[in-house]
């Protein structure tokens, strides 16, 4: 089958197309006004997103989700700070403009390129359930999985929060500026007070019931009982307090007064108290590992490894699609879709099966991205039609165990921020509180996390253990994908997205969309998106990608459309630097 889709086939073909592809999916309102008055440079970056071009630097780069946060990150890195210091600087501000999505209540995965030890590393700052966490924790006195809401909302679902201790310790290893003078521009705007978002203003009007149920968190986003206006001018002073205490000691997270606060208020949740002692935080720490890299266009594609499904998924995904001529089919050509669709099929097969926290569960990691693996995987997709079946495969372990699939369900929300600096390093970094306001409970001026969601709510099927059930001191698997692409040994793309397990099919589209199709970062991260996980193809609705609905279901694909609502932002290292923010969201790419 052969059906050209002209418009699909257009995105590869310059920047008037790319504009095309930049009006059709917007499914959220970008919003220029109000940040384009922040400087210069940031209209300038608002206006190039807006026409669809990538923003282009010789020396650093910035790349997040919201302008203030940018901003934040360009003036530590045009001051000569590293990637590391500009992290803190951003995930500080992000935490109080785009609270919903990221903070120190969450966690996160990064992703680094040392420039000066040309090595890359991974640090992992997941959160951890509780040690007094048993594995039947979401489910109700039949052993039934509780409803999804039941489950996030209140204490049940809070883990030690890991993103305080990533910041810390990435800035310890990599920084070279003052800790304290990084939290400085989130404090002052914290104070200061900054313009509630359009975006932030219609997410909290679309969950003012849930957010309602807990004092504190009503009082700060539904003042007066009414959720906060866009334009309105909010003020944070206990997250300035905070961000002070951590001013002054990096630890203060995890062995002071803050702990005991968000032990108190998560315990103490009605109806649903959580199990959280100041031992589980005490005993919190990072985690450092190799990346975990697959091939694709003679590129090595590296990120983030258990507990996070990310790298392994995107991985499989390009590592079978680079067995097909992707390139000479193009973005026109469904069979495209139909090799992307099935590959991510199979992926999420695996995915299913055997992730989940391999400190806890043996895992075959190395199996699951062995070319020898994936090359047999890539057979299965030779045919022309949707596979009519999808199991997971059988890769190769360093000791024998079989799980049964996993049931956890993911919701997206979660941020995504790359960073280059002057110096050659690379950040990439995606950092959450899971659900949009997480658990909804707010403690000192930022909302606390739902991460123990993303378990799978049922231990077992038909006797067979799940890889990721809940166990105490355990990390929740993640699908987030904070990416590092390498070429000839040095990085060429650092990329990620939110979009809860769709997180896998942004980044992998995304890099498809660059590496094969030649699309600049500007018009990969707008591309209407088509993502497929184990069950329906999803196409972005009222974009073009939607016209690939008559073809993949003629091939026997269950598809639909619907708002698909990533926020990549990504950064390309050639000869100069190029960013692209994604225009379904808020963010920017700043450079010099
Ligand atoms: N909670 C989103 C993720 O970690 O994938």
């Amino acid at each position: 089958m052969r059906k050209t889709l002209t418009l699909i086939a257009a995105l590869a073909a310059g920047s008037a197309v790319a504009q095309q592809a930049a009006d059709a999916v917007q499914p959220e309102a970008t919003t220029t006004g109000g940040f384009a008055a922040m400087s210069r440079q940031v209209a300038v970056a608002l206006k190039a997103k807006d026409d669809g071009l990538p923003v282009t630097g010789q020396t650093w780069m910035v790349a997040a989700a919201n302008p203030h946060a940018v901003q934040a990150g360009a003036d530590v890195l045009a001051a000569g700070g590293t990637a590391a210091d500009a992290l803190v600087a951003v995930q500080a501000v992000l935490g109080l403009v785009e609270p919903q999505s990221s903070g120190l209540g969450g966690g996160a995965f990064l992703v680094w390129y040392d420039a000066d030890s040309d090595a890359l590393t991974t640090l992992g700052g997941r959160e951890t359930a509780p040690l007094a966490a048993t594995p039947t924790r979401f489910q109700d006195a039949n052993g039934e999985p509780l409803k999804f809401y039941d489950a996030v909302v209140g204490g049940l679902s809070v883990g030690v929060p890991g993103t305080p201790a990533l910041l810390a310790t990435a800035q310890a290893k990599w920084g070279t500026g003052d800790w304290a003078d990084l939290l400085q521009p989130a404090i002052a705007l914290a104070q200061g007070g900054f313009d509630v978002s359009p975006r932030l203003a219609g997410l909290v009007a679309a969950d003012a019931d849930r957010l309602a149920q807990f004092e504190t968190t009503a009082s700060y986003f539904l003042p007066d009982g009414q959720p906060v206006q866009a334009g309105q001018r909010l003020t944070n002073v206990a997250y300035a307090d905070t961000l002070l205490a951590l001013a002054a000691d990096p630890d203060a997270f995890y062995t002071g007064a803050i702990a005991q606060d968000i032990v108190d208020t998560v315990n103490a949740a009605v109806p649903s108290g959580g199990l959280l002692t100041t031992l589980d935080f005490s005993l919190y720490t990072t985690r450092e590992r190799a990346a975990v890299c697959a091939p694709f266009q003679d590129h090595e594609v590296c990120g983030m490894g258990p507990p996070s499904s990310g790298a392994l998924t995107v991985g499989q995904i390009l590592g079978m699609l680079d067995h097909y001529d992707l390139a000479a089919l193009g973005p026109a050509d469904p069979q495209a879709w139909r090799l992307i669709g099935d590959a991510s099929r199979l992926a999420f097969a695996d995915r299913g099966r055997y992730m989940a926290d391999s400190d806890f569960v043996p895992m075959p990691t190395k199996g699951l991205v062995d070319p020898a693996y994936l090359a047999e995987r890539a057979k299965l997709l030779a045919g022309d039609d949707a596979l009519p079946e999808v199991s997971p495969g059988n890769p190769e372990w360093d000791h024998a165990m079989i799980w049964a699939d996993d049931e956890s369900i993911e919701l997206p929300s979660t941020s995504h921020i790359s960073i280059v600096d002057s110096f050659g390093n690379v950040a990439s970094m995606t950092t959450t509180i899971e659900n949009g306001f997480g658990s909804r409970l707010m403690v000192r001026g930022f909302l606390l996390n739902n991460e123990l969601t993303d378990f799978s709510f049922r231990t077992h099927s038909d006797g067979v253990p799940i890889a990721n059930r809940l166990e105490p001191g355990k990390r929740p698997r993640s699908s987030m994908a904070p990416t590092i692409v390498m070429k000839d040994g040095a990085p060429v793309l650092a990329i990620g997205s939110p979009g809860g397990s769709r997180i896998i099919g942004y980044v992998a589209q995304a890099i498809i969309a660059h590496l094969a199709w030649g699309m600049d970062v500007q018009q990969a991260v707008a591309m209407p998106h088509a993502v497929n996980r184990f069950g329906a193809y999803d196409l972005e609705a009222d974009t073009t990608a939607a016209e690939l609905q008559g073809p993949l279901g003629e091939m026997g694909f269950d598809v639909g459309t619907r708002e698909l609502n990533s926020g990549l932002h990504a950064i390309a290292i050639g000869d100069g630097l190029t960013g692209g923010a994604d225009p379904r969201r808020e963010g920017i790419a700043l450079g010099d």
